[in-house]
């Protein structure tokens, strides 16, 4: 049995929890700092830095006190040490070796997207790799084919705007406020998909990888010619066929490089994950696929999923030493 203490900071939730042998959630404390940053437009990367230092000492003592644990009970530390942003990401970082330091307990470094897949394996206790995952998030969008708990292979991958970015952008324009995802997937129940269609874009039969930005051109282009031409519109309109072009993209993405690989388990995790026409999409489209994906408190950024990916880490024996630092940009293959 093994207690993994998971710290997350990578950008503007700051975050803590204790979870047994992988699986199983004991604590999962979440201070988000979006009221903050909402009028703003977006996330300030030097608040969020400030805010997490502010915070992270009680976040982490509330999770070890609603899990009834103390930091003797716990085996390992992991926190997420990569990508992110660096100022945000130091804070969990410094804390997590100060623990480990004062405690003597290993140290995990977490890479945040392969957390974000585990929050899968929490939900399901069943679920077990090989599968393939769209990691989708405000920062990125991959497809990964999951090869073990601690090995993946990157399928496709966003060649600019990652979707939640799109979402943040699009829901700017049409007024709708930060974050935009939720904002989006609300709106866009009001309205008509097929009302306008904007151009999908494809890199070929074999090649997962998307585009966004053109889609959100596509929006910015479609309000300034209707504003200009003085013709009214529901913005309820332009919300569900953005939404249903961005969600049409990834799901045939994710099923065909499912298919490519020859995997039938597919999963989805990540901010974007919370989409409710997403979840729709592709349970629609998945044929006789089984199909996995976490609730929506473990898509958006927590530190149980830390906790998991930490736990098959330390399984493997990978613990990091006082050197561990900050790292912005990794790739899920840590390349
Ligand atoms: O995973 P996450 O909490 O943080 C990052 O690692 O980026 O994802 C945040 C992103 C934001 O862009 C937000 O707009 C998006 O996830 N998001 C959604 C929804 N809920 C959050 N996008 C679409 N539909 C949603 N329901
Ligand atoms: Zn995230």
């Amino acid at each position: 049995m093994a207690l993994i203490l998971g710290i997350e900071s990578s950008c503007d939730e700051t975050a803590a929890s204790v979870v047994r042998d992988g699986r199983e959630v004991l604590s999962n404390v979440i201070a988000s700092q979006i009221d903050i940053h909402k009028k703003f437009g977006g996330v300030v990367p030097e608040v969020a830095s400030r805010k997490h230092l502010e915070i992270i000492n009680t976040v982490i003592d509330q999770a070890l006190c609603e899990a009834e644990v103390s930091l003797e009970d716990i085996d390992a530390i992991a926190v997420t040490y990569a990508p992110g942003l660096v100022g945000a990401l130091l804070v969990g970082v410094s804390a997590a070796k100060a623990l480990s330091f004062a405690s003597g307990k290993p140290l995990i470094g977490v890479h945040h997207i392969r957390g974000h897949i585990c929050a899968n394996f929490i939900a399901h206790k069943e679920l077990e790799p090989p599968f393939v995952c769209l990691v989708a998030s405000g920062g990125h969008s991959h497809i990964i084919h999951v090869k073990d708990y601690t090995e993946f292979e990157i399928l496709g991958q966003t060649r600019d705007d990652a979707a939640g970015e799109a979402f943040d952008k699009v829901a700017r324009v049409l007024g709708l406020g930060y974050p935009g995802g939720p904002k989006i997937d609300k709106c866009a129940k009001d309205g008509n998909s097929d009302a306008y269609s904007f151009k999908k874009v494809s890199f070929g039969k074999d090649n997962f990888d998307f585009s966004f930005s053109g889609i959100k051109t596509g929006v910015i282009n479609l309000l300034h010619n209707l504003d200009q031409k003085g013709e009214s519109y529901k913005i309820e309109d332009i919300a569900a066929s953005f939404q249903k072009s961005v969600c049409d993209v990834l799901s045939d993405n994710l099923i065909a490089a499912a298919k490519k690989v020859g995997c039938n388990k597919i999963s989805i995790a990540g901010g974007v994950a919370a989409n409710s026409l997403l979840r729709q999409t592709i349970e629609k489209k998945k044929g006789k696929m089984d199909f996995y994906f976490p609730p929506l408190i473990l898509c958006t950024d927590n530190a149980a999923m830390i906790a998991c990916s930490g736990y098959y880490e330390y399984l493997k024996g990978n613990t990091k030493d006082m050197s561990l630092n900050a790292i912005p940009y990794l790739g899920i293959d840590l390349k």
